[in-house]
């Protein structure tokens, strides 16, 4: 063999490699080619015959042989392969009959939904809305409104007990606020009359949990303070956020009631939305035809004087009711747990 051999044989096999119509037939050129018993090794073996004149230049012209077949193998390859991607790609098609991948776009729960709705009706009569603490001090709890150790009224609010991180001090116990009445009195010690403020917030109790009952559940409280505020504007207020929460028919009723920190004190109904009074059976009200709603009263004069307020020149009106209440009632739940088994089921209806 000759370098021109060598050239030819080249030439015919990028010719062939060119025309391989598919990986297989390309497969099988490389092995007739550049196979470990390929035409190139054959022609390998051929240079230990010639004179060594010409071995140099029949090496050279191997080499390039080599070069050129490896290259065409090379570029045959990447268009087979390019080629048989289209292929794939055009036999594919879109399947517009699945159905399309759930976006979950999340929302308030409904307890925020009635803590919101709260602070916007009683920002429209001009209340600010206030958040506290929801671990307290005993003082705030209790003793600042009129609820000293051992008074019998404390069987009403029994709460958890925390043991304070700072080192248990006796005389300072802190506790999960079994009402958002405390923040009455941090409110009042931070500023001066005329008040109104409405805190939304989240309370605990020691409570064994029922359809109505929770150990953690939200109240919102109201306080306002001012001079010549009287039991008409209290009434007023509620009347006023009774018909903005459940319609412009609402009647409210009011009942002799008893809180250590108000006096005098009342207990707010709504009259039943649901039935107004009308079905005995009704689910709502139980038959009742009134819904009782929050406590209230004017603040107790001991309260107003430990935060150093003078009764004689300010008094002022208070009010606390429960969120789930509201909220049962806005979304006819029938059972308070439903809202904090996070049971999406239920939740996303709202
Ligand atoms: N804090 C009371 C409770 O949890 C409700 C309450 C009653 C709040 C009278 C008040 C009030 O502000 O004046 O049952």
């Amino acid at each position: 063999m000759t370098g021109e051999d060598l050239k030819e044989l080249a030439n015919r096999a990028v010719a062939e490699i060119g025309a391989a119509a598919d990986e297989a037939a390309l497969e099988a050129a490389r092995v007739k080619y550049l196979g470990r018993k390929g035409a190139l090794n054959e022609a390998t073996k051929g240079i230990a015959k010639l004179p060594a004149a010409e071995k140099p230049g029949y090496g050279a012209a191997l080499n390039e042989a080599k070069g050129r077949i490896e290259a065409a193998l090379d570029e045959r390859g990447a268009a087979l392969r390019a080629k048989s991607l289209d292929r794939d790609l055009g036999a594919e098609r879109e399947d517009m009959t699945l159905p399309p991948r759930r976006v979950r776009v999340g929302r308030l729960h409904p307890i925020s939904q009635t803590v919101r709705e709260v602070s916007r009706i009683f920002g429209s009569l001009g209340f600010e809305t206030v958040e506290g603490p929801e671990i307290e001090w005993d003082y705030y709890a209790f003793e600042a409104l009129n609820i000293p150790a051992g008074h019998p009224a404390r069987e009403k609010w029994q709460t958890l007990w925390i043991s304070n991180p700072l080192g248990d001090d006796p005389s300072r116990p802190l506790l999960g606020r079994p009402h958002t009445s405390p923040m009455q009195v941090r409110v009042m010690e931070k500023r001066k009359p005329p008040i109104r403020v409405v805190i939304p917030g989240r309370c605990y109790r020691y409570e064994a949990t029922d359809a109505i009952r929770e150990s953690i559940f939200f109240q919102y409280e109201g306080l306002a303070i001012d001079e010549k505020l009287t039991m008409a504007d209290l009434k007023g207020t509620l009347y006023a956020f009774a018909r903005q929460v459940f319609g412009s028919d609402r009647k409210i009723r009011f009942r002799i009631d008893y809180f250590p920190f108000t006096e005098p004190s009342a207990e707010i109904a709504f009259d039943c939305f649901a039935c107004e009074g009308r079905d005995p059976e009704c689910h709502v009200c139980g038959g009742d035809g009134w819904i009782e709603a929050a406590g209230c009263g004017m603040v107790h004069p001991d309260v107003l004087r430990r935060v150093g307020y003078d009764p004689s020149r300010y008094q002022g009106f208070a009010f606390g009711g429960g969120i789930e209440r509201l909220a049962m009632l806005r979304t006819g739940a029938p059972d308070i747990r439903l809202f904090y088994q996070n049971d999406l089921r239920y939740l996303e209806q709202f």
